[in-house]
């Protein structure tokens, strides 16, 4: 009996982990929701590229290891704003702007190009082997697909 109840609760830990893993555009129950997740992932972004671009223009002590390390998280939340752009969130407190939702193959390739800008960056920090200039070539190659996109879709 005992072992038939751990196993009950193995299957219940398991369709949790099943729930906690479906694509993020399923778990948003109002579009403020959604607004608020991607502005959270945009501005953890945001935090995570200034330090490496600090570090590129020398306003912060250049480290390998910490650029390593901030690389590896902007790699992460990168990835995360992305399915928050569902139907219906065009509207409400956000800076997106409408194009977005009527061009939608050419925003989804300026993500693309922002993570795969990101991708080569954390690679080639990874491990703290980064030099200052690949640094600064990484960091100005990612913002150039940050900007585009802004320019394009984001209110100033
Ligand atoms: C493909 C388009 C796209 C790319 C690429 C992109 N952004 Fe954005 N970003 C947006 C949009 C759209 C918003 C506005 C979101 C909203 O208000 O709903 C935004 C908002 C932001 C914000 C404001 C978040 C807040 O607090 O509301 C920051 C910071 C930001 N982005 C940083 C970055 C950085 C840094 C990069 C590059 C590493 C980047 N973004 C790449 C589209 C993009």
């Amino acid at each position: 009996m005992k072992r038939l109840l751990s196993l009950t609760s193995i299957a219940a830990v398991a369709a949790l982990a099943a729930t906690l893993s479906a694509p993020a555009a399923a778990q948003f129950a109002k579009p403020e929701d959604a607004i608020k997740y991607r502005q959270s992932a945009f501005s953890l972004q945001g935090t995570h590229f200034g330090r490496l671009a600090g570090m590129a223009n020398g306003r912060i002590p250049f480290d390998a290891k910490v650029a390593a390390d901030n690389a590896a998280v902007l790699e992460v939340v990168s990835k995360l704003p992305w399915a928050a752009f569902g139907p219906g969130t065009d509207v409400g407190k956000t800076s997106a702007l409408p194009d977005i939702w009527k061009e939608t193959a050419k925003f989804n390739a300026g993500a693309e190009k922002m993570q795969a800008e990101v991708s080569k960056l954390a690679a080639a920090a990874k491990g703290g082997a980064i030099t200052l200039d690949q640094l600064k070539a990484a960091v100005g190659a990612t913002g150039a697909t940050c900007k585009a996109c802004h320019d394009a879709y984001k209110e100033k």
